[in-house]
């Protein structure tokens, strides 16, 4: 966030994957992160809620070109509680709370007219009222069992530092494999 030429820093990456193993990937902004993990908002109707549905294994990537940096992060998916989602859905400008409320995101729609119809009708419905958030729009939380920090150098000797969380941190290690904090561990991986 203190690298000025990034411009959309928050952009990701997300992929999930169908049942049946067919993965599909995505641009979403990530709007917050923490010990729990990474939040996101997205509409649950959508393909990529759908696949979550059937399959909570998904992954993130950002890629951030002037720091020459890659993070990769790989976890299960979770709703947000409904309050949490109402609470964001409420902070965000009126325009996109009633831009959720017109796009049932990922169905077919007939033409471009057919939204700013829509659009334009639920401006004047909401002029002077709040805009309900719908139950088909809400946050998710990946929560992380992988994360790699990719840094780029000149010399093309790149590093890979991955992270990943133990459930069971009893066992002993493999003799390149170093503890961080709580129950996570690390190791180097060529480039
Ligand atoms: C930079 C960028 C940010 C985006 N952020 C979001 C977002 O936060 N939530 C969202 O639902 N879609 C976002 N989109 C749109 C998604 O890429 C995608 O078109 C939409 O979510 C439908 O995906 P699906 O059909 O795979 O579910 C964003 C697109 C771009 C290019």
């Amino acid at each position: 966030m203190k690298c000025p030429s990034i411009g959309e820093v928050n952009a990701m990456c997300l992929a999930t994957c169908s049942r049946d193993g067919r993965p599909s990937a995505r641009m979403l902004l990530l709007k917050g992160f923490g010990q729990e993990g990474f939040q996101f908002f997205t509409n649950h109707d959508s393909r990529k809620a759908k696949e979550l549905d059937s399959n909570p294994f998904a992954s993130i990537v950002f890629y951030w070109e002037p720091l020459n940096r890659q993070v990769r992060i790989e976890g299960s998916v979770e709703r947000l509680p409904e309050q949490e989602s109402e609470t964001y859905f409420h902070s965000r400008p009126k325009s996109s709370q009633i831009g959720a409320v017109v796009s049932r995101q990922s169905t077919v729609i007939p033409d471009r007219e057919y939204l700013r119809k829509k659009n334009a009708e639920l401006e004047e419905v909401y002029r002077e009222a709040k805009v309900p958030k719908p139950a088909y729009w809400g946050g998710y939380i990946l929560k992380p069992e992988v994360i790699e920090f990719w840094q780029g150098q000149t010399n093309r000797l790149h590093d890979r530092i991955v992270f990943r969380y133990l459930q069971d941190t009893s066992a002993p290690l493999e003799p390149m494999t170093h503890r961080g904090e709580g129950n996570w561990v690390y190791e180097r991986l060529s480039p």
